[in-house]
């Protein structure tokens, strides 16, 4: 790829595919079409979501980040190849996906590599909390699946934590709770730097119960 990379504020101010909403638009309308909404947390340069997007072109897919150059990279990278169904929506995921999702919108989510923040101190920056699950758990479809990868051991046993306390979900690997390989989707560039350093990598697959159904309220 070239290194010639569309401005930050000229993809804010005027770039179809960038998104800086403060409410939920109307996905089908931007998408011209109903396809499955999947959503990348912390894209990163975006490589696994624009991968993604060419394998799936009957997928629309929802990149999250507030990484700029990789804002600039994705963008610039999409225009080239002329994909149509990717979105980037800016911001802070625990901000944003509350008010842009619907209940049981989304039929798959991807976090690849979260930041660990291994320092004791720094825990209430990690993206993936309980409650954070918890409203993840919310907006994922029956029958979707939630995908996260990180190196991270300790952050990785919070992280089964937080997915088995979720009544909705069940885990994939019920064995060992994770797999330790991945091969069926494409890798991402955090990804592929650990497999080079060779790293041990936890992947996590839980999906929503097909039938769940929210208990009525009194
Ligand atoms: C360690 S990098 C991993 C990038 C990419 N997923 C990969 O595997 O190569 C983490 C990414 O998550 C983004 N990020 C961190 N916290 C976030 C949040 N609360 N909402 C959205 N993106 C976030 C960062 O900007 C960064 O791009």
């Amino acid at each position: 790829m070239g290194k010639r990379l569309l401005p930050f504020d000229h993809i804010a101010n005027a770039h179809p595919c960038f998104l800086d909403p403060e409410e939920r638009p109307d996905w089908a309308g931007l998408f011209q079409n109903g396809n499955p909404l999947k959503l990348e947390i912390g894209f990163g340069t975006g490589n696994f979501l624009i991968d993604m997007a060419i394998r799936e072109p009957q997928s629309n897919f929802i990149g999250m980040d507030f990484y700029h150059k990789g804002i600039r990279k994705v963008i610039t990278r999409m225009d080239r190849l002329h994909l149509k169904n990717i979105r980037v929506a800016y911001g802070n995921a625990g901000e944003k996906i509350p008010i842009l999702f619907d209940e049981g919108e989304l039929s798959e989510v991807f976090i690849n590599f979260p930041d660990p923040w291994p320092k004791k101190r720094h825990h209430k920056r990690r993206l993936i909390t309980p409650q954070f699950v918890e409203m993840l758990a919310g907006k994922m479809a029956p029958g979707g699946t939630l995908h996260i990868a990180t190196d991270f051991e300790a952050y990785a046993q919070a992280i089964l934590e937080a997915l088995q306390a979720d009544p909705r979900f069940f885990n994939l690997h019920e064995d060992q709770g994770y797999r330790h390989e991945r091969e069926d989707i494409p890798k991402t560039k955090y990804e592929k730097a650990f497999l080079d350093a060779g790293r041990k990598i936890y992947y996590f697959e839980f999906s929503k119960e097909p039938d769940y159904v929210l208990a009525p309220t009194a």
